[in-house]
């Protein structure tokens, strides 16, 4: 006795009587709808681990009722059923984010393997999905997921520093390294949580809008400003204020920030009498200001006023086993957001993931990781899914500089493709036949089929 429910959804009873047997025989339990509509409001109010579902319904298809379960966020396991001719639909189910498709008519044996494979890759990835959530709490810190030794020592700075809650900060690191995030857990690990944090982002902003955005204007204070307006200095009274990319403000904001922090006072645009706020400024950037302050570009005294407590976010590729944990966490998320059914990485893809110098960091490999799950189909991510090649400083650069490679690589890919389509012409479409010719199991052959876009044509 199995014991997990599956729910077919079929307007012929035959199908349903049949198929029924033969699943309570293998051990589950079953029920069955007739329409789009009897299913989908069995789907709401109960939850079968899997289902099974006919392409054409009286009321619908399948199609559509895999749309409906996908705004509504429903997500078992689908097995489609499919005229052999309706390559199309299968693909289109399996884009909408189907576990695979049997076509009709049904062998029963054929069926039940593909349900057992269902019910185990679901059972797994609820497995890793609780695996990560256990291993956030243990490696994680307000988000930021991170075991390694540079990341535990800025976990750590970042619990000192948010406890003086009136110290000003400044977060440096390299683009894509989190500083939002850092700046997030200083304000909320601060007992200043309950109140706003407010940001600004420098590098976003003209300097007209930046000065009325920081600071507010009074009616008339220029020809825009049709009405007075508080800024963030006002609006985030009593809370914090993110200053993000400070490296890129002007001379003259400058000074205007400068006094603000040395009198915790200031003007509206326009104005003439000084409000008084009580602020916490945490600010970033991924320039050294340093040397900015070194090519007088950035005010000596306000670099001191800012760095009075630093934050420094380690570059990626100096984490270590981190990129893979991250990696992980990235593969997962965008796993459930596109309904596809990736449980890790192969070794060689690992190994890709650890030696890459990560130019643009997390922010890097969370992109890397989303179009890799995006555009491909399979159980384990492959090298070629992540396209680093393409940015990896290569070892041979007069081969690269001649576009050899690339050829190559291309070739490679497209006689693969040949050598799929001619199998599959010679076996009548046939997939086994098609895989005993090619010597790979039918399962790869699938794979490779959705890799190529086969029927996609
Ligand atoms: N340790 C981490 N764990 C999980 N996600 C992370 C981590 N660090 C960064 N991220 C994610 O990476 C992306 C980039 O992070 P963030 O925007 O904080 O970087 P940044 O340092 O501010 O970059 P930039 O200098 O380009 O503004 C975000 O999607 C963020 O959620
Ligand atoms: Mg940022």
């Amino acid at each position: 006795m199995r014991g997990e429910t599956i729910l077919i959804v079929d307007d012929e009873k035959l199908i349903r009587w049949s198929l029924g047997h033969k699943l309570v025989k293998a051990g589950f339990s079953v029920v069955d709808a007739e329409t789009m509509d009897q299913g989908f409001s069995y789907l709401l109010d109960h939850e079968p681990d899997l289902m099974i579902l006919d392409q054409l319904l009286p009321d619908g298809t399948g199609i559509e009722m895999l749309e409906r379960m996908k705004k509504e966020n429903i997500q078992i396991p689908v097995i489609m059923l499919t005229a052999i001719d309706r390559s199309d639909v299968a693909v289109q189910a399996m884009k909408l984010g189907a576990f695979d498709y049997v076509t009709k008519p049904v062998n029963h044996e054929e069926l039940i393997i593909v349900i057992t494979k269902a019910l185990e890759a679901t059972k797994l990835k609820r497995q890793i999905a609780h695996l990560l959530k256990e291993q956030e709490k243990s490696y994680g810190f307000c988000g930021m997921i991170g075991a390694s030794l540079p990341m535990k020592k800025m976990f750590d700075d970042i619990l000192k520093i948010a406890k003086s809650s009136g110290t000003t900060v400044l977060i440096t690191g390299e683009s894509g390294t989190g500083k939002e995030l850092a700046a997030k857990a200083v304000h909320f690990l601060s007992d200043r949580r309950e109140n706003p944090l407010m940001t600004v982002n420098f590098s976003a902003l003209t300097e007209t809008l930046i000065e009325s955005e920081l600071f507010g204007h009074e009616k008339g204070a220029f020809t825009d400003a049709r009405s007075q307006r508080k800024g963030v200095f006002e609006l985030a009274d009593t809370g914090t204020i993110f200053l993000d990319e400070i490296g890129d403000i002007s001379p003259k904001l400058q000074v205007k920030l400068l006094r603000v922090m040395e009198q915790k006072t200031f003007q509206r645009v326009g104005a003439t009498s000084e409000i008084a706020v009580d602020i916490r400024i945490i600010a970033a950037t991924n320039q050294s200001l340093e040397a900015l302050v070194r090519e007088e570009k950035f005010r000596a005294d306000l670099y001191y006023r800012l760095n009075v407590a630093n934050i420094v976010m380690p570059p990626l590729r100096e984490r270590g086993d981190d990129i893979i944990l991250l990696a992980e966490y990235f593969l997962h998320e965008f796993d459930t957001k596109f309904h596809k059914h990736f449980r890790g990485f192969q070794p060689d893809a690992k190994a890709t993931i650890l030696h890459y110098t990560w130019p643009g960091n997390v922010r890097e490999l969370r992109n890397a990781i989303e179009r890799a799950v995006l555009l491909h189909e399979g159980d384990l991510v492959e090298p070629d899914h992540l396209e680093l090649f393409r940015h990896q400083p290569t070892a041979e650069p007069a081969a690269a500089a001649t576009g050899k490679i690339e050829e190559s690589v291309v070739s490679l890919v497209e006689m693969e493709k040949q050598a799929l389509l001619q199998a599959l012409e010679r076996a009548g479409n046939n997939q086994s036949r098609a895989a005993r010719m090619l010597k790979i199991s039918r399962d790869t052959l699938r794979y490779r089929i959705k890799k190529h876009r086969l029927f996609d044509r």
